[in-house]
């Protein structure tokens, strides 16, 4: 299995150019099918979540053409199965963004029941919620999620929580519904707004996306467009902390900074300079770096998806800082694997108390989910001493050229399929 050796101790230095967003590409993507001329997608990152949802678009007879490695022609006319199996969905989550699309299209489809996840039980609840104001029937038989209706209509919907997936998925199944939809208590993630202006460019009429109502204006097709996604806010993220995390100096380049200034605002608090361009930000630390709170929040507070990296920073501060997770129930697990490197992090429920040490060492490691996995990475490149982490199929479903671009910055990582060459990569790193 593919592992990751590391040696850490040397602060990462240099630029780094962020891919698209992932989160807005899988909506973007299901959304794709709903229309039947043909639909340019740029920008894509090459990573396995977003190239598996593509095989399974690909396997309902939809048009799914590659034009280079970030792009991708679709076209939904020739689709002819409405069923999306396990054996896409055990591989990644979102498949479950075609229960919207196809709804919305065809008025029927079948998707195997996401299960829950390392870092909570992930429910649909507030999804089926949504679909059944719209006039569908939802059933789950089979472990697969069965929606179907003999027509759509406008309806005022209220989430119960706030939530990516539902907003989106009900936000797709909307827009060719008869009337008008009022979403209120929705998410106001960047792709939430990316997947509504992919929307919106093929001629469907949603207004509000980025505030807490959506209001949408049912219309009866969708046209052909050409739409590039945004950058991805969590990838940048993490860089932003690796420059944190290892006393680094990174340019992180093709990002909103707009959209990172939850990031940025909390790397500022705890000593790290900060300095926004137009399409880019530069994050340096140097020497002691100081305590904080901390609380997961949706979107414009700060995201769940970015509370592994920070631990790890707040691990190399000074003090004791408070890190409160409210978003998803079992997201610390990867504590046990850090403290191994000789962090100070006690959880208690949803709150972890990470108190800060002088060094971290280097350990074997298993990364347990995709953001944990990079905020290991992190930790193990922080260190002093040489790591290895396994498991890290998980990383590449949400990271293109991980390895690649922390090679770049000056990070001492390779991609390894044994011990043995993880020994010997380490072992030229001494005679060099
Ligand atoms: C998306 C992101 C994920 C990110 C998360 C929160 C994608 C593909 N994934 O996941 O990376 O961590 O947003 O920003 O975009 N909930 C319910 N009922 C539902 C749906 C959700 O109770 O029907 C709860 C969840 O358990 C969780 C919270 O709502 O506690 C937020 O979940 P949600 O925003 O839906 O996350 P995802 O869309 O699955």
């Amino acid at each position: 299995m593919e592992q990751f050796a590391v040696r850490g101790g040397r602060p990462l230095i240099g630029e780094v150019a962020i891919a698209g967003a992932k989160n807005a590409a899988l909506g973007i993507l299901a959304a794709s099918i709903m229309a039947d001329e043909d639909v340019v997608v740029r920008n894509l990152p090459d990573v396995s979540d977003v190239n598996t949802l593509l095989e399974a678009i690909s396997d309902t007879g939809a048009v799914v053409r590659r034009l280079g490695r970030h792009e991708v022609q679709m076209n939904g006319r020739s689709i002819r199965s409405f069923v999306v199996d396990n054996s896409y969905i055990r591989k990644m989550r979102a498949g479950y963004y075609m229960l919207g699309a196809l709804l919305g299209k065809y008025h029927y489809a079948e998707v195997a029941l996401p299960g829950g996840c390392t870092i909570g039980s992930r429910p649909i609840d507030q999804h089926l919620k949504g679909f059944e104001a719209l006039g569908a029937k939802t059933s789950i038989k089979n472990s697969m999620v069965l929606v179907e209706a003999e027509e759509l209509h406008g309806a005022n919907i209220y989430f119960d929580g706030v939530t990516v997936g539902a907003t989106i998925n009900v936000m797709m199944a909307a827009v060719f519904a008869e009337g008008k939809t009022v979403l209120e208590n929705v998410a106001k993630e960047p792709h939430v707004v990316d997947v509504a202006n992919f929307l919106n460019s093929m001629g469907a009429r949603i207004r509000g996306a980025g505030t807490d109502v959506i209001r949408i204006y049912g219309v009866k097709s969708l046209h052909g467009t050409d739409y590039t996604v945004i950058p991805d806010q969590i990838e940048a993220g993490t860089f932003m902390a690796a420059a944190a995390a290892t006393r680094g100096d990174i340019l992180v380049k093709n990002v909103i900074p707009k959209h990172l200034e939850c990031i940025s605002s909390k790397l500022r608090e705890i000593g790290c300079s900060v300095t926004e361009y137009d399409d880019a930000v530069r994050v340096t630390a140097h020497g002691d770096l100081k305590k904080t709170r901390l609380k997961t929040l949706p979107y414009p507070g700060f995201p769940t998806d970015m509370q592994p990296q920070m631990v790890v920073v707040l691990s190399t501060a000074s003090g004791s800082s408070t890190v409160t997770e409210t978003i998803f129930e079992n997201r610390y697990k990867y504590v046990d694997e850090l403290n191994r490197m000789g962090t100070s992090i006690t959880v208690e429920g949803n709150v972890a108390i990470v108190n800060g040490v002088k060094e971290l060492h280097g350990a074997q490691l298993v990364a347990p989910d995709l953001r944990a996995g990079a905020a290991l990475t992190i930790a193990a490149l922080a260190s002093d001493g040489d790591s290895l982490i396994e498991e890290v199929q998980f990383i590449l479903r949400g990271y293109e050229d991980f390895v690649e671009k922390l090679q770049l910055l000056g990070g001492r990582i390779k991609r390894v399929e044994t011990d043995t060459e993880a020994r010997k990569f380490l072992m030229k790193l001494d005679v060099i």
